[in-house]
């Protein structure tokens, strides 16, 4: 039995189908389990990780877990994540499969960073994934798209290694279900940079239509993207970020193939698999 958090999220819910594709028992974890639209013979659970005793009555017989930390302000996680570890860890340890980032690497008080420590220090056995960055990020330009056919974003020439959401699952559910990735750290990317300009013509070679790039600069997206991140600081954290990615591109990994055995699906790929999204 696999618990999976953020299950009606863009992972979590493409771990859930693959782990019910594949027979495994899945307990999906939501705050609203009404809402929640998920494949039949899974069982859909209540919880909230802002209440980590909530997730107890749900982890009888469960092996592992697929995490996902929906908290992006460091003080909550350092006061929440190690709580919701110490109850994994009395419920008998499962295997923690956490989607972390590839930027805990480099800065330590990070929330994803606060995370993975957590996991650690109740000495569960874990799995690291660090993406770089999620392709589904994308979907936020969804709306403009659709309307106008324009992109308004900066840092077009930003070179990203954006990793499809369900090659993360994959990644994700073979740690869960398989041996050999006890403490181990995988950072997953796409198969090779693509300029975010260049993810918006990508978009619209998939759905037939040109698209524009509009740059803008970073104080313009600011008030709206700290309001969509739901933190001004991690606002601030994002932009920042993808300013060095002009001049030093994000890196390429090949975990991805080395768990997996096939490449990683390029951001083309993801594009065609989403061209609902954007017509
Ligand atoms: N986007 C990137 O480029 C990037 C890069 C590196 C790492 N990451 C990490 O990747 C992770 C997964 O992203 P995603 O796109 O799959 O997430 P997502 O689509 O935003 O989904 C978030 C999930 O969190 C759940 N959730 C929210 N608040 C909760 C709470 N209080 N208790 C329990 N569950 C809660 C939601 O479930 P309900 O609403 O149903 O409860 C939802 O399923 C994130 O943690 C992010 O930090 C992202």
């Amino acid at each position: 039995m696999i618990l999976v958090t953020g299950a009606t999220g863009n992972v979590g819910r493409r771990v859930v189908e693959r782990l019910a594709a594949a027979g495994h028992g899945v307990r999906a974890v939501t705050r609203h389990p009404s809402r929640a639209k998920l494949p039949a013979g899974v069982e859909v659970v209540a919880a909230d990780l802002a209440d980590p005793a909530s997730l107890r009555p749900h982890l009888a017989d469960v092996d592992g877990v697929f995490l996902v930390w929906p908290f992006v302000d460091p003080a909550t996680t350092a006061e929440l994540a190690p709580r919701v570890a110490e109850v994994l860890a009395e419920a008998g340890s499962p295997h923690v499969a956490y989607v972390s980032a590839a930027s805990a690497e480099a800065d330590p008080q990070s929330f994803w960073a606060l995370v993975e420590r957590a996991v650690d220090d109740a000495g569960l056995p874990w799995t690291m994934l660090r993406p770089t960055g999620i392709a589904t990020n994308a979907l936020g330009w969804a709306a403009q798209i659709r309307a106008e056919g324009v992109v308004r974003w900066p840092y077009g020439a930003a070179a990203r290694s954006m990793v499809h959401e369900d090659d993360i699952a994959a990644v994700a559910v073979e740690a869960l279900t398989s041996d050999g990735h006890d403490k181990r750290t995988y950072v997953l990317s796409g198969p090779e940079t693509v300029t975010q300009a260049d993810q918006v013509r990508l978009i619209g070679e998939s759905i037939g239509r040109d698209l524009r790039w509009e740059e803008i600069t970073a104080d313009e997206l600011r008030p709206m993207l700290a309001a969509a991140m739901g933190s001004p600081a991690f606002a601030d954290l994002a932009l920042r970020s993808w300013a060095t990615l002009i001049e030093t591109p994000e890196p390429v990994t090949d975990d991805v193939a080395v768990v997996l055995g096939r490449p990683a699906r390029t951001f083309a790929q993801w594009a065609a698999d989403h061209v609902s999204d954007f017509r």
